[in-house]
């Protein structure tokens, strides 16, 4: 604009049309109505697309479960003490605790706070990790005191004929 609110025209066009020339009329415009279209279409695509194969994903991971494992006889645990062994997997312990009402109680034995393994501590019946002191409650499992955030993870326990079997649950 000029100083009396008249359109400049210029009789040549800059120098930079020459640079970076469009030809307006063989140009397909795309409104900003299409191009949210196109966004909001996009969006939704990858929500299907990833919403399915989140489903797959899970429909196909296998669900592993453990071997049922012998123990021993219920007279072989005499109250107010401990045993551990490998459950769900080898490699992986589990600890089986004989309470002094008879009744059994079994935890994987990693501790969730760090994965120190925990121990029995008959005098106080609490299950004690070593590593931060986190203990827990011998019959439940749940945390008592310590850095620990959640409890055991409890393995499930059966009295076949006599025979106590651990039989699932546990691990990490
Ligand atoms: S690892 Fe058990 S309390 Fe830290």
């Amino acid at each position: 604009m000029t100083k009396s609110g008249k359109k400049k025209i210029l009789k040549h066009p800059p120098h930079w049309k020459d640079d970076f020339s469009v030809d307006w009329d063989a140009t397909d415009y795309v409104s900003r109505r299409e191009f949210t279209r196109f966004l909001g279409l996009s969006s939704v695509g990858m929500a299907v697309g990833t919403t399915l194969i989140a489903g797959v994903g899970s429909a196909v991971k296998p669900v592993r479960e453990a071997e049922p494992l012998r123990l021993g006889r219920v007279e072989d645990f005499p109250p107010g003490t401990s045993k551990a062994f490998e459950f769900p997997e080898k490699g992986q312990y589990s600890l089986l605790v004989r309470h002094e009402d008879g009744s059994f109680s079994a935890y994987g034995q990693k501790c969730p706070h760090l994965g120190c393994a925990v121990y029995y501590e008959p005098h106080d019946r609490v299950l004690e990790c070593p590593c931060h002191e986190g203990f827990f409650d011998a019959k439940t499992g749940d945390v008592i005191s310590g850095p620990p955030q959640r409890g055991l993870n409890v393995v499930e326990l059966e009295v076949r004929d006599g025979e106590l079997w651990a039989v699932g649950g546990g691990g990490h």
